[in-house]
């Protein structure tokens, strides 16, 4: 499916995983806000991901200087409360103002053993505590040599939103994360990219009708840098990038935010 005209705001997100403390994050955010003009903020949602430790730093700086950056986790436990021992809940980062947090990342799906059912789970506390979900699927190298693409990533999304309102998933964002692409220097082309975007993009309108199709954002990851975002965000069905290494440095990431300019 390809959706030619929309006004989906494009939303470019940083995921730093375990990089950056917290006096990083700080100088990280003065020096991006010191690169991004107005147009910057105004044509493009821009989302950072930091650590836990660095959540409430940077969201006093966020908002002391005003800085129109979206604060994102990288994870949460679907349990409000209770012996969950290292596990933080989605309504502690609420009170963070954090806005959107990650899931489903595959490193947390192939490195902590989370699951489909823990995904959606995760999916119905993120919109429960009012904060957005960016749900990442993608698939291995050995499925996608072995023509199991699409099965995979669309399996991952219907399981990932069994229970939502068309409502609910017209406020998410998703993100297609090959997984052979991510932090190997290795990108989709873009058209391979638009293919499974589009198909999920397909797939939501069939599941959850033409609204929810038309308003869910989708990204692209999987080593994004300034050199690829241009030709990424050409595809009509990529509404924006969730950046893993290339968003760790303020000047790569803010070349990244200002595509349209490349
Ligand atoms: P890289 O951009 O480092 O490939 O990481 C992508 C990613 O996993 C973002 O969530």
């Amino acid at each position: 499916m390809s959706s030619e005209s929309n006004s989906r705001v494009p939303i470019v997100s940083g995921n730093w995983k375990m990089n950056h403390n917290h006096f990083d994050a700080i100088q990280f955010v003065q020096k991006l806000s010191y690169l991004l003009t107005k147009d910057d903020y105004n044509n493009v949602e821009i989302t950072i991901h930091p650590p836990f430790t660095d959540i409430r730093s940077v969201q006093t700086l966020i908002d002391v200087d005003e800085v129109r950056i979206g604060l994102g986790a990288q994870h949460c436990h679907w349990e409000e409360k209770g012996a969950f021992t290292g596990e933080v809940s989605a309504s502690f980062l609420t009170k963070l103002n954090v806005r959107y947090v990650i899931c489903g990342h595959s490193e947390r799906r192939e490195l902590f053993g989370q699951t489909d059912e823990d995904v959606n789970r995760l999916i119905v506390s993120i919109v429960k505590a009012g904060m957005t979900p960016i749900l990442c699927v993608g698939e291995t190298l050995t499925e996608r040599e072995t023509g199991r693409t699409t099965a995979k990533v669309m399996g991952q999304v219907s399981a990932a939103l069994q229970g939502r309102t068309p409502e609910q998933v017209s406020q998410m964002v998703i993100a297609y994360e090959p997984i052979w692409a991510i932090g190997t220097g290795r990108t989709a082309t873009a058209g391979d990219a638009q293919a499974v975007v589009g198909a999920i993009r397909s797939q939501i309108l069939e599941s959850f009708g033409e609204r929810a199709a038309m308003n869910i954002r989708l990204q692209y990851g999987g080593s994004v840098k300034a050199s690829n975002i241009a030709e990424i965000m050409s595809q009509p069905d990529i509404d924006g990038v969730l950046v893993g290494g290339a968003s760790l440095d303020p000047a790569e990431f803010a070349r990244i935010i200002q595509f349209r300019l490349r």
